[in-house]
């Protein structure tokens, strides 16, 4: 049987398209939330998979500017990756792969990044896991500030959509700028995705809430939450669902989360998606009840490693040669060397031996190149070059972090 793939080019085929991965959660997309969602991921960057006449596949690309070390850059947000069950291991998601690939390398986007629902999937394609997330779940009589936590600064208010619109988008800019994983919402992305509290996005909870905190009537922080009740024998159990939590600085951050934390009746409170050098570990008077669970975060692609390196910022500016392998994106095969902010193709031996994987997984500064080797993931050539890399790729701001699943 022969199979097409090709990018989408009507609303009906982005449906199609879209419900091969609707299928494994029920999901029938309705024509109100293809047009709305195809707002956002337009049907030239959705790729099908056609037997004969029917779409049996799907594979989407948002077109986002995701934050790097010093510098924000074009990125291919992968999501809605789906293949019918009537059509699986046939080697149709490879193909969709190998085509969007193509088309991002095409339209000169440096890196490609993806959360995976099945992390076993995306290495042979060349994403490598570029940073982790911290879940928590805590009891709400076990969730004090630590002791010598200052007084409450400025208040905490519950707002409208319309001012959380106004309100919430500046402060997250501001997080965003300067935190490796972070993507620009547009005005589309925050009325249909991250503000909406359609009757889907809630399950089992209530609406959802939106808070601002302000000191000296300046807004410093937000969060998104929703409380879900159900009755047990005990009695009723409340949860707090804590959606997006930022602080666009120390104050608000831990404002915020104080208002999280003691909101009466709730039994557990929990967070999904928070980063691995969050602050809250430290305000809280009891960390080991936080619970603490870490998954991975972001997978990241190198498209084009000679771009995707050139376009982020360095800690120190020594030199690194590496020999890069990539079956995937063989135009990315071969020796790179690294000096200053830039980046070249060389002639020089290499320091260092790796998988654009492994490149990935340094990208954002997530791991190092130390914690690579010691996974047999990078080779050294030459003595101390994993350790000068690792003063190159040091941090320069904080954890990389993606606050949303995409
Ligand atoms: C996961 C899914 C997209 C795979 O599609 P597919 O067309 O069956 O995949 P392919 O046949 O192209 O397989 C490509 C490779 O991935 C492997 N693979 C496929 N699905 C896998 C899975 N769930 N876990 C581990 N490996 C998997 C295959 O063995 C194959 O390996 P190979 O390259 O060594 O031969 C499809 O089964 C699906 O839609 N699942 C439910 C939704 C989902 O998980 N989407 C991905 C979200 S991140």
């Amino acid at each position: 049987m022969a199979y097409r793939v090709r990018s989408c080019r009507t609303l009906e085929e982005w449906g199609q398209a879209v419900a091969a991965i609707g299928h494994y959660a029920g999901w029938v997309p309705t024509e109100e939330q293809v047009e709305q969602f195809a707002e956002l991921l337009p049907p030239e960057r959705l790729h099908a998979v056609f037997d004969g006449q029917s779409i049996v596949g799907g594979a989407g690309a948002f077109d986002f500017r995701m934050s790097v070390p010093g510098a924000v850059v074009p990125c291919s947000g992968v999501t809605v990756v789906g293949v019918l069950p009537t059509h699986r291991r046939r080697g149709l998601l490879s193909r969709m792969m190998r085509a969007q690939l193509d088309a991002t390398h095409e339209r000169g986007e440096p890196i490609a990044a993806l959360y995976a629902s099945e992390e076993t999937i995306y290495g042979r394609y060349g994403y490598g896991l570029a940073s982790l997330r911290q879940k928590v779940s805590l009891t709400g009589d076990r969730a004090a500030l630590s002791y010598g936590t200052p007084l409450r600064a400025g208040s905490v208010r519950l707002v409208d959509k319309d001012e959380a619109r106004r309100t919430f988008p500046r402060l997250y800019d501001r997080v965003r700028r300067t935190t490796p994983g972070f993507f620009a919402r547009s005005g589309d992305w925050w009325d249909l995705r991250r503000l909406a509290d359609s009757a889907e996005s809630r399950g089992d909870a209530g609406p959802l809430n939106y808070a601002l905190a302000e000191i000296d009537d300046r807004p410093v922080a937000y969060a998104l939450y929703r409380i879900a009740q159900k009755e047990e024998d005990a009695g009723w159990k409340r949860r707090l669902h804590i959606i997006e939590a930022l602080g666009a600085d120390t104050l608000g951050t831990r404002e915020i989360w104080r208002f999280l934390l003691e909101i009466d009746w709730i039994h557990e409170i929990r967070a999904s998606l928070l980063p691995v050098d969050h602050p809250l570990f430290h305000l809280v008077a009891r960390p080991d009840s936080l619970n603490l669970r870490t998954e991975t975060g972001l997978w990241v692609r190198l498209v084009d490693v000679g771009a995707a390196l050139s376009a982020r910022k360095y800690a120190a500016d020594a030199r690194v040669t590496f020999e890069v392998a990539d079956p995937f994106g063989p135009w990315n095969a071969g020796t790179w060397t690294l000096e200053g902010d830039t980046v070249r193709r060389s002639r020089r031996r290499a320091d260092l031996r790796l998988g654009v994987t492994a490149l990935g997984s340094a990208y954002l500064g997530g791991f190092s190149f130390r914690e690579l080797a010691a996974a047999g993931l990078v080779e050294e050539f030459s003595r101390g070059a994993v350790a000068r890399a690792d003063a190159v790729f040091a941090p320069i701001g904080p954890a990389p972090w993606c606050p949303e699943i995409f």
